[in-house]
């Protein structure tokens, strides 16, 4: 609906760009506010998504997040997992490359975690990650 509605207001503000003068938009600064909320609204879809990987993969057998059917307590604690400089005590930096070597591989970087591999598509692994990222 609001995309809808940039682009009319957009076309719109192109039409208007073609008659000279001080009326003229700056029609490439509207470009990048839509790409941007294009952008927000792509890594909210992929959050959500990332979530129901999270609720009906393994993860939720042994993790908690607040707020969530997730309430195991095998594994720590993940509510606030994105606002954590480091994952898996203290091992890792807690980026999305390593969130992503850590869920497919967690014995590879920390031999004898208890935590087993998952093996996931590329995209459930990216929205998966997404989703991570937004638990502040
Ligand atoms: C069989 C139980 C189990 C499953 C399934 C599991 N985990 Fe874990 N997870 C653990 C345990 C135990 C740890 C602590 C490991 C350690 O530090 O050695 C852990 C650690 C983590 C950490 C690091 C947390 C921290 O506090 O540093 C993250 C992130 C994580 N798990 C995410 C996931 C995700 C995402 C999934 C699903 C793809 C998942 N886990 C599936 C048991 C599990």
């Amino acid at each position: 609906m609001f995309r809808a509605w940039c682009v009319a207001l957009i076309s719109l503000l192109a039409g208007c760009g073609g008659v000279s003068g001080p009326a003229a938009y700056d029609t490439q600064e509207i470009d990048r506010i839509v790409q941007a909320q294009r952008a927000k609204s792509d890594a909210t879809d992929a959050a959500r998504r990332g979530q129901a990987v999270f609720l009906e993969g393994p993860c939720a057998m042994c993790h908690t997040i607040r707020g969530t059917l997730a309430m195991s307590r095998v594994g720590p604690d993940l509510t606030h997992l994105a606002s954590r400089k480091t994952i898996a005590a203290g091992t890792l930096p807690n980026t999305r490359g390593h969130l992503a070597g850590w869920i497919l591989n967690p014995q590879n970087v920390k031999p004898g975690s208890r935590m087993p591999p998952t093996l996931l598509a590329s995209e459930d692994l990216h929205a998966l990650v997404a989703y991570l990222e937004t638990l502040r």
